[in-house]
């Protein structure tokens, strides 16, 4: 069954027509990657520092929100590394058998990528420990009676695990990681440079202010700006002249339901049901996805980070709450500061 996230901008997993559209849109290098400066910054020393020395890199933690590069930034550490990207995800390595197929395919200094490295379950990610530490990997062999484990030797490898937020990792696996990094959230000047760039390459015509406007309604991620882009392309295909300008960006997010601060549909009814249901909050966040109908874990990973990081959305000891910058953006009379709602305290996960 299609999940309702499917067919939205806003969705967090990659669509194949992302898939397409990322191998094209993908920055290869350090140099054709734009935003998110500071960590790209540090990245090229590291790489420097690892050529220099001859080793692997050190292992790396890449986390944040859907969208905003982290497969990318692996793909192209490998590049610059020149060595070869082992690509899995935490709920397809399902044994250690599987993990063990993995590690020994890989080649001195290649890097093993692991998306949603939170999912692994226990054994494996047990079974990763003396890998990441010491390149050694426990097998069992025999059956029965007869059964032993025998340590295999690794080569020398770089993990680089993914995760949309580091709180779901546990600290065993968090502390092993010599580099944990943060992805930020771009802001709009770089996303206007990369709806520039993957307009450049899908060569079709778009003006500064069109840019703009695709840039400043995809909620900070470059994901979702590609994906606008291409919905506005539709758009200025049938509707216009082929040339992406303001008024043609505009009618496209207006027709899906895109406001002017990026939010979706999903957005605007998750702060209506704390303003109207809870009367502005504080409300727990299961009660929450049971009243949206979505996955806990999806409000928490794709619409709810967004959404704190402009203000709109209050996480605090007793549970999610609108901020009056929410009540303003839907038009709703904000409570006034004696209304007598206890909020709980705001406080950062
Ligand atoms: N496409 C998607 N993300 C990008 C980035 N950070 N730089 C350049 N192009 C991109």
């Amino acid at each position: 069954m299609l999940s309702a996230m499917s067919d939205r901008l806003v969705s967090s997993t990659a669509s194949p027509d992302d898939d397409r559209f990322d191998r094209l849109f993908r920055p290869r290098s350090f140099d054709e990657y734009i935003g998110q400066a500071k960590h790209v910054d540090n990245l090229r020393v590291f790489v420097e520092a690892a050529r220099r020395r001859g080793e692997p890199l050190d292992h790396m933690l890449l986390c944040g929100p859907p969208g905003l590069g982290k497969t990318t930034l692996a793909h192209i550490l490998a590049k610059e590394m020149g060595v070869t990207l082992h690509g899995s995800s935490g709920p397809a390595i399902e044994h250690k058998g599987a993990l063990a197929g993995l590690l020994t395919k890989l080649e001195p200094g290649d890097v093993l990528f692991i998306d949603e490295i939170h999912r692994l379950n226990v054994t494996v990610e047990e079974s990763l420990y003396p890998a990441i530490e010491s390149f050694e990997i426990d097998l069992m062999t025999g059956e029965g009676p007869y059964a032993t484990t025998i340590q295999l030797a690794l080569k020398p490898f770089c993990l680089i695990g993914a995760t949309t937020r580091t709180g779901l990792l546990t600290a065993p696996l968090l502390s092993r990681f010599g580099y944990v990094m943060r992805l930020d959230f771009y802001p709009t000047d770089d996303l206007i440079q990369i709806v520039e760039r993957s307009a450049r390459l899908l060569e079709i015509p778009i003006d500064r202010e069109g840019a703009t406007e695709v840039a400043i309604r995809s909620r900070g991620t470059p994901r979702i700006a590609n994906r606008l882009l291409r919905r506005v392309r539709d758009f200025a295909e049938v509707l216009g002249s082929g040339k992406i300008d303001a008024e043609i960006a505009k009618t496209t997010a207006e027709r899906l339901d895109i406001d002017d601060e990026g939010l979706d549909s999903m957005d605007r009814r998750l702060l209506s049901v704390i303003i109207e249901h809870y009367d502005g909050g504080p409300v727990g966040i299961d009660a929450l996805a049971a009243a949206l109908s979505e996955p806990r874990d999806t409000l928490e990973d794709v619409y709810e980070p967004f959404l704190l990081q402009q203000g709109l959305l209050g996480r605090t000891s007793r549970g999610r709450i609108a901020t009056r910058k929410a009540f303003h953006h839907l038009g709703k009379p904000a409570p006034q500061p004696d209304d007598g709602g206890d909020q709980g305290d705001l406080f950062d996960e």
